[in-house]
């Protein structure tokens, strides 16, 4: 379990912005996920949202504001440092490397830190990937290429590979529902719920499906515009004025 910080939160961020030219992508965000928590993450199209996770991965420098995890300061962390914090993530469009296997690549990221001073014992990345394949129901395709695999299959190699993350406290979701097929949805949600329970891994999940993300979250943040519009329930959020004009332009 990943032990609270002393403000209670696994993640917070405050002020957090990005620009891109003149428009404002992420404005002022305050996010605050408690550990432990499956949060959703929704929002129009063009929200933030994807934004948001590129700053909170490292993968974007944020121009303003701070992101904390566990109480320490990573907002100026490069991605593979912040991977090495505990936090995963997957791309909206599955980012796999397509003439490489699928073991190989679940594997990458860990082999890549062993040759940065790492010191887990190869056969134990092995074994855990493994296990990992077996979970998201993929350890048949193992060997395949990962080209060979349907959309929905590459986010479920995804998932695997963000779960080699040791220790994970935080697992960032883009859309991880996306253009999937029903049953690797279900595989997904059952992944999620199972790495929430049984390794208390926290998880932030962008997604348009409300119905899926009822299911896994307790409370939702809303973004509109690179803002936090609304937070809470998924009863609080739908009776709120600011979301429905968000969404349906009321
Ligand atoms: N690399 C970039 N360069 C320029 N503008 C960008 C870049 N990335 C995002 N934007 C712009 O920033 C805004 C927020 O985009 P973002 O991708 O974060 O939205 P989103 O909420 O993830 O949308 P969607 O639901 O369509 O995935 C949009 O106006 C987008 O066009
Ligand atoms: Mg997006």
């Amino acid at each position: 379990m990943t032990p609270a910080t002393s403000n209670g939160w696994l993640l917070e961020t405050r002020g957090l912005t990005k620009r891109f030219g003149g428009l404002v992508a992420v404005d002022g965000l305050p996010l605050a996920v408690r550990p432990g928590e499956v949060r959703g993450l929704i929002g129009p199209n063009g929200s933030g949202k994807t934004t948001t996770v590129n700053l909170l991965s490292g993968l974007y420098r944020a121009d303003a504001g701070e992101i904390e995890l566990r109480g320490e300061r990573i907002d100026r962390l490069r991605p593979h440092e912040v991977s090495a914090r505990g936090v995963a993530r997957t791309f909206q469009t599955p980012k796999v490397f397509g003439n490489m296997t699928v073991l190989e690549n679940v594997l990458l990221p860990a082999l890549a830190a062993l040759d940065r001073g790492g010191h887990r014992p190869r056969s134990e990345i092995l074994e855990h990937a493994r296990g990992l394949l077996e979970v998201v129901t993929l350890d048949r395709q193992r060997h395949a290429l990962a080209k060979e695999l349907s959309g929905g299959q590459s986010m479920l190699l995804q998932i695997a590979r963000g779960l080699m993350v040791r220790p994970i406290h935080l697992f960032l979701m883009d859309e991880p529902f996306a253009g999937v097929h029903p049953t690797i949805k279900d595989i997904i949600m059952e992944t999620i719920l199972r790495m929430n329970r049984a390794e208390g891994v926290t998880f932030l999940i962008v997604s348009h499906e409300m119905a899926t993300l009822r299911r896994l979250c307790e409370r939702v943040s809303v973004m509109h515009e690179g803002k936090l519009i609304a937070e809470g329930s998924f009863e609080e959020i739908a009776n709120h004025a600011v979301v429905l004009e968000a969404y349906l332009g009321r």
